[in-house]
């Protein structure tokens, strides 16, 4: 039963998600809307489980079709948040745990970060720059290393699946922000946390007290990997439904142990800081609005410049990380005004506030990256001149000369 029912819930954000991979241009309106999309059905075998010969590799992922999302978690040196293990990579092993690499080394493509920027998704390059690190600092090769060892084995992302005309390194461009989406629905610290499992020097863990830990929130069974008996990897085992570009990802126990021995585990504190937010982002939320209508309520949240996102907008249209405010937006996606339990919300001086004595303005949406961002005089650009924390509250203003640069997702409720 647990495991159906998470089962189904990571399918659910992940379809959700995977519709709005972002292949946004700022600069051209007309793509806003325009998503990756393979055209494949989700609707047919999960990958491994075919009875019968399946023709169509473009949307039947094969003969890697047993798919691992592994994450590391170091501590020697620290990388990444001190409360999220990192992404180390999306792995395609055969359906017997055997495993190709390096597939297509005329494929073995440099410069991610760029191949990235220039089809739109800033996004997932904001994400993978903190959560996606390389323990040298090299992200850049470790990005390059993750693509053409793995990345170029998987049949669904082979450039002749793509649609004609689509720049080089677009299959790329698609696993990465699939990579990304996925780990974002696998908040293993936050896990592990909600289980009382914190890292610590002062006692250690059985394997089948983590593995527990992990299965009663998951409802499925990872795959732990240590450096001695210090855990530093754990691997998320999946079949898929139609293509990596946007199939259904469906986690499945791990066929295999790793080689963490069964007890005396170490799970030790990292020295760095921990990230604003959980890694769990707005895009996995069933409620958001893909397909870029305006919903009537929503409540606002405040996505940094980093990609992380660190709650959003009170009733008085101010930045905090307290319960956030539904507000009720009326127009449409080009000319809405809003209003909260405050009053209206307008912007005045470059302030933005709502309450009984402030005058309406009117906004507008931007559909990007799969969010829906709140744009003042069109721009989505806003700041405050600190990050809040507990109770503070911060005045929100428009445009980017603040300390803290953020762009608002409106988030249906
Ligand atoms: C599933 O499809 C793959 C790809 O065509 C094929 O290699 C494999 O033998 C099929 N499995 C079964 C049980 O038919």
């Amino acid at each position: 039963m647990v495991a159906s029912l998470a089962h189904l819930l990571v399918a659910a954000s992940l379809a959700n998600v995977a519709l709005s991979t972002p292949f946004t241009s700022p600069v051209d309106p007309i793509n806003l809307f325009r998503r990756a999309s393979s055209g494949c059905s989700t609707t047919g075998a999960a990958s491994c489980h075919n009875t019968t010969r399946e023709t169509d590799l473009c949307c039947f992922e094969s003969p890697g079709g047993l798919l691992l999302q592994t994450q590391f978690w170091d501590t020697d040196p620290s990388t990444g948040p001190s409360n999220s293990w990192t992404i180390h990579g999306l792995w395609p092993d055969n359906c017997d745990g055997t495993f190709s690499e390096n597939c297509d080394p005329s494929r073995d493509y440099t410069d991610i970060a760029g191949l990235l920027t220039d089809a739109g998704s800033t996004e997932t390059l904001a994400f993978m720059q903190e959560f996606w690190v390389d323990i040298n600092g090299e992200n850049e090769q470790f990005w390059e290393h993750e693509w053409s060892t793995h990345g170029t084995c998987y049949s669904t992302l082979e450039p002749s699946c793509l649609p004609a005309g689509s720049p080089k390194g677009t299959e790329a461009v698609d696993f990465f922000n699939t990579v990304v989406k996925l780990f974002q629905t696998l908040p293993t610290f936050t896990w592990l946390e909600n289980q009382g499992i914190t890292p610590t020097t002062s006692k250690t863990f059985t394997l089948s007290e983590l593995t527990d830990a992990l299965q009663a929130e998951s409802g499925v069974i990872p795959t732990f990997d240590c450096d001695g008996s210090t855990v530093d990897q754990i691997s998320w085992y999946f079949n898929l439904k139609g293509s990596v570009v946007d199939g259904v990802f469906e986690m499945i126990d791990a066929p295999e142990k790793g080689s963490c021995p069964s007890s005396g585990i170490k799970y030790p504190p990292k020295s760095g800081r921990p990230t604003a937010t959980s890694v769990t982002a707005p895009t996995s939320s069933p409620t958001s609005s893909p397909d870029g209508s305006l919903p009537a309520k929503a409540t606002i949240e405040a996505m940094r410049s980093t990609g992380t996102v660190t709650g959003g907008l009170l009733s008085a249209g101010t930045w905090s990380t307290q319960t956030l405010a539904t507000y009720t937006l009326s127009g449409s996606v080009d000319s809405f005004t809003m209003t909260s339990s405050k009053g209206a919300c307008g912007v005045s001086g470059g302030e933005f506030a709502c309450g009984s004595g402030v005058s309406s303005t009117t906004f507008s949406a931007v559909s990007s990256g799969g969010n829906l961002l709140l744009a003042s005089g069109g721009s989505t650009s806003f700041g405050s001149n600190a990050v809040p924390s507990g109770e503070v509250q911060e005045t929100v203003f428009t445009g980017s000369g603040h300390a803290d640069s953020f762009t608002l997702m409106i988030i249906a409720s």
